[in-house]
């Protein structure tokens, strides 16, 4: 099989197309033929050794990518109700690897299938999964409920992308996003059910409003500010540092004082520690895809331009999410 593979921790680069055997579904597992690999920040994090010393946490040469579309090419011992040819998504094995590849290999609960429903695979790996999150960010750890308010960071993220629709289906009273100035243009043509989206950087235009969850994958100064958006009971999930700002501290007396709730959220800690979490949220993520509440902008690269899709994810100015083609 085809795959990208990083050969060392550092710049785009280090990815290079290499052969390397096929793989076999073991127990339990499904073999996708991949047509299409989401490219998430959390992949170029991996790729500088972020998070090498983590344990676990893959060593090069591995293949990055969490998220896949395509077609199962073989069913491992155990699996029921999937056929070869049916057309899938797979999100995150927790490990994080493998999805920059033709081939990928997945535990049959983390998949979910796209035969019936009318959607376009790229879509549908940029946006499930990420929504899946969100279905378990909002029902089990925020514990959102219909009518309440939401705000979500860097609005337009990938990962933030998820959140928006998800909370609608859920019956928000309403959503509001933020991003930096230089993404107001886009946030203006956004088809995300957001009723606002405001600059990160003015959040006085906010004025007295307050949310109940805010959805932070940001991190840096706007977790600080979010406190003062927040009112007594509200939920703050920290679920990302796209920032790359590592040292933002919260004073925990500053909760107690505002009667507020800071919880973090990681799928890859989550998931696997509450696996009866996934299938209601991949289930629910087809149905927002499908209901065209996921429409974000996408950028499809070759399989061989993985540099240049690197390049891109770093350059700040992506709207939407990257995918890889493998066809
Ligand atoms: N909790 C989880 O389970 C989970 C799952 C997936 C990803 N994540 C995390 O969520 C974060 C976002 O990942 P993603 O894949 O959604 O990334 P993404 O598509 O690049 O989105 C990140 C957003 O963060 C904002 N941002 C602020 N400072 C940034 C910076 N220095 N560099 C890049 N973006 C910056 C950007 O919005 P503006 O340009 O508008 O500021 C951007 O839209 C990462 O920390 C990732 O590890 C968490």
């Amino acid at each position: 099989m085809k795959a990208v593979s990083v050969s060392e921790f550092g710049t785009p680069e280090v990815l290079s197309v290499v052969s390397l055997p096929d793989l076999s579904p073991g127990p339990g597992e499904v073999a996708i033929d991949v047509t299409h690999a989401a490219v998430g920040l959390v992949d170029v994090f991996f790729r500088k050794g972020h998070f090498k010393d983590v344990p676990g946490m893959a060593q090069p040469p591995f293949v990055p990518g969490l998220e896949v579309a395509g077609t199962i090419r073989a069913v491992g011992e155990g699996v029921t109700g999937f056929k070869v040819g049916e057309r899938v998504v797979s999100m995150s094995t927790g490990s994080g690897i493998g999805g920059y590849a033709s081939m990928y290999l997945a535990p049959a609960h983390i998949v979910i299938s796209i035969e019936t429903r009318s959607i376009d695979p790229a879509l549908g790996v940029s946006v499930i999964p990420n929504a899946a999150m969100a279905h378990a960010a909002l029902t089990r750890v925020a514990r959102f409920k219909a009518g309440e308010s939401i705000l979500i960071h860097g609005a337009l993220g990938g990962f933030a992308a998820g959140f928006p629709g998800m909370a609608k289906m859920l019956g928000a009273s309403r959503i509001v996003g933020t991003v930096r100035a230089s993404k107001l243009d886009a946030a203006n043509r956004t088809k995300l059910p957001y009723d606002l989206i405001v600059d990160s950087a003015r959040l006085d235009d906010l004025g007295d409003e307050k949310f109940d969850v805010i959805i932070d994958p940001v991190g840096g100064i706007v977790r600080a500010q979010s406190l003062d958006l927040m009112r007594a009971g509200s939920r703050l999930i920290v679920s990302g540092n796209a920032s790359d700002d590592w040292d933002q501290q919260l004073k925990s007396n500053d909760l107690w004082l505002r009667n507020i709730t800071v919880s973090g959220f990681n799928a890859g800690a989550y998931l696997p520690a509450n696996p009866e979490a996934i299938g209601p949220g991949l289930e629910a993520g087809v149905d927002l895809v499908a209901e065209g509440l996921g429409n974000i902008e996408l950028e499809l690269f070759p399989l061989e331009q993985a540099v240049a899709a690197h390049r891109r994810m770093e350059d700040r100015q992506l709207n939407g999410r990257i995918v890889l083609t493998t066809e």
